[in-house]
């Protein structure tokens, strides 16, 4: 296990992804380098609508994380089962089963309970270390379980305060954002897309996926 852990790591390493029009026009002072949306919702990601607390950017360098995790509130409402029950399951394109069918012949799904599995502490209940936000354009859907389809579902979620969950993290409230504020937001979370994702994609399928033996590629 250790060794699987170490290799795992060690390719994460490789994931580096950087020169995005954000960088282009923050760290390196391009003006024309950042679409005006985005330069407004960078302004409202610092600003009004809080999301540089958690999603941490420096003078030098942006991982967009402060490596903590927090209850956004996710992970509580998965676990009260509370979700629109008939969110139907893509078996095949075009062919989605009510999800009452699906859990009909499927296994209970396991508890998730974010960072307290790990410690046992109370206060961890549905807590979920931030991710970065460096190409989150081409990584949908969205959060830890994949409940969100697209950018614009996420920022309607934070801006209207998450649920209301116990122990949610007291930035997580109604924001108070326009519509076009909004969307400036998703625009700004655009425009951080490295320009060396073909690369990296392109290592990712390099070797052989799965059984060497049975040489599975994909294409
Ligand atoms: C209290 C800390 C906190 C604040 C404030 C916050 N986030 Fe998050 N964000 C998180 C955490 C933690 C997750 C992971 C939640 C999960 O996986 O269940 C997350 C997930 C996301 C994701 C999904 C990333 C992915 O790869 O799935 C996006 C996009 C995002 N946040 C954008 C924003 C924006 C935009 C704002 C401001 C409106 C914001 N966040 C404010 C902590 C925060």
């Amino acid at each position: 296990m250790a060794t699987i852990g170490q290799a795992i790591a060690s390719y994460e390493r490789t994931l580096i992804s950087g020169n995005t029009p954000f960088d282009r026009w923050y760290y390196g002072r391009d003006r024309a380098a950042l679409a005006r949306e985005a330069q407004r919702g960078f302004k409202l990601f610092t600003g009004k609508a809080r999301c540089g607390a958690c999603h941490a950017l420096g003078h030098d360098h942006a991982l967009f994380t402060d490596q903590e995790p927090h209850n956004t509130g996710i992970g509580w409402q998965r676990s009260m089962h509370t979700r629109a029950a008939e969110t139907a399951v893509p078996i095949a394109p075009g062919l989605n089963v009510a999800k009452h069918l699906v859990e009909a012949v499927s296994e209970p799904p396991p508890n998730d309970l974010g960072r307290y599995e790990v410690t046992q502490d109370p206060v961890d209940r549905w807590r979920y270390k931030t991710p970065s936000l460096r190409n989150v354009a081409l990584t949908a859907p969205y959060m830890h379980d994949g409940s969100f389809a697209t950018l614009a579902d996420v920022v309607a979620y934070y801006n209207r305060g998450g649920y209301a969950a116990p122990d949610l993290d007291r930035l997580i409230k109604p924001l108070g954002l326009s519509t076009m504020e909004q969307n400036d937001l998703v625009v700004f979370l655009e425009s951080l897309t490295g320009d060396n994702v073909g690369e990296i994609a392109a290592d990712g399928v390099a070797a052989p996926i799965g059984d060497p033996k049975a040489s599975t590629r994909v294409p």
